[in-house]
């Protein structure tokens, strides 16, 4: 994903760092400068500066730095298109569709697409017909499902033989690259092709839009596996789709109640569907992600997890509820009786049941402490401490302190135990989590290679970012220079690059800080800009003038040095000529004014 610069650019110009910044921590004045303890780790003294004429920050205790984004990015924990729309929606700034997948690209992602809806038409005709789908027709009917259920979930069949779906679409125009892409179609280790679903009823995955992007497919037996699912393709993310969601997103929108119903099964959520409960999603065979989550979080306010009715739902759950906390969408949880999913419990007991049973979701803080309370015993001194750490655990990731106050007097209460040990206890662990975040980036810097970079190539590059025509001024001096530090020759063949591309006078340090794309350079770069601050030419011509000559004393001590091996060896292999030849160089470079 890449935005042209300029939007960049202007995002940037709008937003004060200054003003960004000081959102989040009290800034002081501190001359032309703004001083703060840095955010970023544990500190007495601030060493956290911001400077508004370069709209940069920098700390000198843990070495992070760059612009606004960057800080955002680190504050926030966002990534560079995340700060940016943040930045732009501020200043009411539209952006632009992003430079997305290359035209090629594209295509296949259409190609893709276009294969997925033919086969979906491909397996739905399979199912309709008298012969070919007699036997699938029969087992959906002895589990209760019909044509109505057929018809709203568009569900199909794969014949038995190796390769009806490959003929068909083969037929149709595709390429066997565009096949395999699909997931649809598979290689024998031979080498040949064949349909990945054969003798299954398919379950077509829609995404949100309503398009087919994958399949499910089960078998009409008891045989493994039961389940098939399309592997992951240019349209397929298990980890993001969830089965249904166009049929939910569409109840909920007219529905009084933004909630969500979440199953485990293709079957499950088609029978809840069939029976009133059509704001129903599943799963596709994964555990709850955090993406799932924040998909959900834009169509419900809150979301119901349904679990079958037997141990190992109730310890995946766990850890899938959490993820709903620390992304602020309500969630219950309803454990079914033993040995039902909600399929079997619809099936036996009927739609009114289930709606009596919804009702009686718990919160995911009665549900955890169930769980909890049932395998460990609080009235030992060890449960306790299992089960409280356990809530503090969780009660630290939650972003909403409302919510947090009142769990927190509720475990006391359940507990037996001091509301305010708890949020002692919940502080210390808050703190420690916190402490650990600071103490990283402070290591980093540390590292041997990152302190390596040498202080004459920086103080230069410094002076670049602040005047842009000294790279080329320094190209031409120095043509032959090979920069030392590793960051300091990525940065220069960077700024060279850039200033090649573009008129250097009018190329501002901002841009030209914009323009890098890794966090780490960017880093880097902010350091070089604080540098020092060159604000009268005069000062700045001369600095530069002295780097380049410490340069090129530097760089003729290196030259005169290898010569100087080399002319040993040359007088080991007794070759005179050349140490002759080497000599005279010697005597040119030592005769140069400079
Ligand atoms: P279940 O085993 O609970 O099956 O799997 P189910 O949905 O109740 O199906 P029926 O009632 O036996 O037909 C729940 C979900 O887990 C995934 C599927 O998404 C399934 O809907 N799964 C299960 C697989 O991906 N592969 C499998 O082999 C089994
Ligand atoms: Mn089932």
């Amino acid at each position: 994903m890449a935005y042209h610069d300029q939007v960049v650019d202007q995002v940037q110009s709008l937003n004060d760092i200054v003003e960004i910044i000081s959102a989040y921590i009290p800034l002081k004045r501190a001359g032309r400068n703004f001083k703060a303890n840095c955010p970023f780790h544990n500190e007495k003294t601030p060493s956290f500066i911001v400077n508004p004429d370069k709209q940069i920050f920098h700390c000198f205790g843990c070495g992070v730095g760059g612009d606004v984004f960057s800080f955002l990015m680190k504050y926030e924990q966002m990534n560079f298109p995340e700060a940016l729309k943040r930045l732009a929606e501020r200043v009411h700034v539209t952006l632009p569709e992003p430079k997305s997948s290359s035209p090629r690209e594209r295509s296949l992602i259409d190609r893709v697409y276009q294969i997925c809806s033919a086969a979906a038409d491909f397996y739905r005709a399979n199912l309709k017909h008298a012969e070919i789908g007699k036997q699938a027709r029969e087992y959906l009917a002895k589990r209760d499902f019909g044509a109505e259920e057929m018809n709203t979930f568009s569900l199909g069949f794969a014949m038995g033989e190796w390769r009806t779906l490959y003929e068909f679409l083969s037929k149709k125009g595709f390429q066997e690259q565009e096949l395999l892409r699909s997931g649809l179609i598979v290689r024998s280790a031979q080498g040949s092709p064949y349909d990945l679903f054969r003798n299954r009823i398919i379950f077509p995955i829609l995404n949100a839009q309503g398009k087919v992007i994958a399949f499910g497919g089960r078998v009409m037996g008891d045989e493994m596996p039961k389940y098939l699912n399309s592997p992951e393709t240019p349209i397929f993310r298990k980890r993001k789709e969830m089965y249904s969601l166009h049929l939910a997103k569409r109840a909920i929108a007219s529905s009084e109640v933004r909630r969500i119903l979440i199953v485990e099964g293709y079957l499950d959520s088609i029978r809840l569907y069939s029976s009133g409960f059509q704001n129903v999603v599943a799963t596709l065979g994964t555990s709850l992600t955090q993406e799932h989550v924040q998909v959900l979080k834009r169509y419900a306010d809150e979301a119901v997890v349904l679990f079958d009715g037997d141990k190992a739902g109730e310890q995946a759950s766990l850890r899938g509820l959490e993820i709903f906390l620390e992304e602020g969408m309500g969630v219950k949880v309803l454990c079914l009786p033993k040995g039902f999913d909600p399929d079997d419990f619809i099936r036996s007991k009927g739609r009114e049941a289930m709606a009596e049973l919804l009702k009686q979701a718990q919160d995911v803080f009665d549900f955890k402490l169930q769980v909890l309370m049932g395998r460990y015993n609080k009235a030992d001194s060890m449960g306790l401490l299992k089960i409280t750490s356990e809530f503090l655990d969780t009660f630290s990731k939650i972003k909403n302190p409302v919510l947090v106050d009142r769990y927190l007097r509720k475990l006391a209460v359940t507990l037996g135990v001091e509301e305010s040990s708890l949020r002692s206890e919940l502080n210390k662990l808050k703190s420690r989590q916190g402490s650990l975040k600071s103490i990283r980036p402070v290591l980093k810097s540390q590292t041997p290679e990152e302190k390596s970079e040498p202080q004459v190539e920086k103080l230069l590059l410094g002076l670049m970012f602040h005047y842009p025509p000294y790279v080329r001024l320094f190209s031409e001096s120095l043509p032959n220079y090979s920069f030392l530090g590793e960051k300091t020759r990525e940065i220069f063949n960077y700024l060279s690059q850039v200033t090649r591309e573009q008129d250097d006078l009018k190329l501002s340090a901002l841009k030209l800080l914009n323009r890098i794309k890794d966090e780490k350079l960017k880093t880097f770069a902010s350091e070089l800009f604080m540098m020092s601050n060159w604000g009268v030419s005069q000062d700045r011509e001369q600095a530069f003038r002295d780097l380049l000559g410490t340069l090129k004393k530097q760089e003729k001590t290196q030259r005169l040095k290898s010569l100087r091996n080399k002319i040993s060896q040359a007088e080991e292999s007794g070759n005179q000529e050349l140490v002759l030849e080497y000599m005279k160089a010697y005597q040119e470079i030592l005769g140069q004014t400079e």
